[in-house]
């Protein structure tokens, strides 16, 4: 493999002090064949890099409601499931398309109810200080990190 399409960042979505940065050699195009997922740390950062359907892609590796990692979570075609909750995420555009079941708060601060899958009993609504947390907790957005291939090497630029 010596190729691969780069998904471009969302716009506004671009991960704060990476627009300068020097690109750094993290993984080979090997390590990362179509439909895989690798987590990645650098000091306190967990990237997530992920080869879509639609090209890679460089983002948090924490799911943008509680901080799981996404990377031991399911990518099926540019969305990835989050192993917690069940928030699903489009990595093509950083949208949310499926709310936790915890309910709470989207990016623009809209309320979303807890709910249930079918073969779950349907959440209460919020009642003690833990629901509340949960109905307080925001959905935040995917923050992206510019990457290359370089001669098969994959490359991110991380914020300084
Ligand atoms: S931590 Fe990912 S959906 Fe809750």
């Amino acid at each position: 493999m010596s190729d691969a399409t780069i998904l471009p960042i969302p716009r506004d979505l671009l991960a704060p002090g990476t627009g300068d940065a020097p690109f750094r050699a993290v993984a080979t195009l090997s390590d990362l064949p179509p439909g895989r997922m690798l987590r990645l740390s650098r000091g306190d950062l967990d990237l997530l890099l992920a080869h879509t359907e639609a090209g890679l892609v460089a983002t948090d590796d924490r799911c943008p409601h509680m901080s799981a990692p996404l990377s031991v979570g399911r990518l099926e075609g540019c969305q990835v499931d989050c192993p917690l909750h069940k928030g699903r995420f489009d990595l093509a555009t950083g949208a949310t398309v499926r709310f936790p079941t915890t309910g709470g708060l989207d990016a623009d601060g809209a309320y979303h109810r807890p709910w249930a899958p079918l073969d779950a009993p349907p959440k209460p609504e919020p009642s003690d200080d833990k629901a509340r947390a949960r109905a307080l907790t925001r959905v935040r957005r995917l923050r992206y990190y510019p990457l290359r291939v370089v001669d098969g090497r994959i490359e991110v630029r991380f914020p300084e």
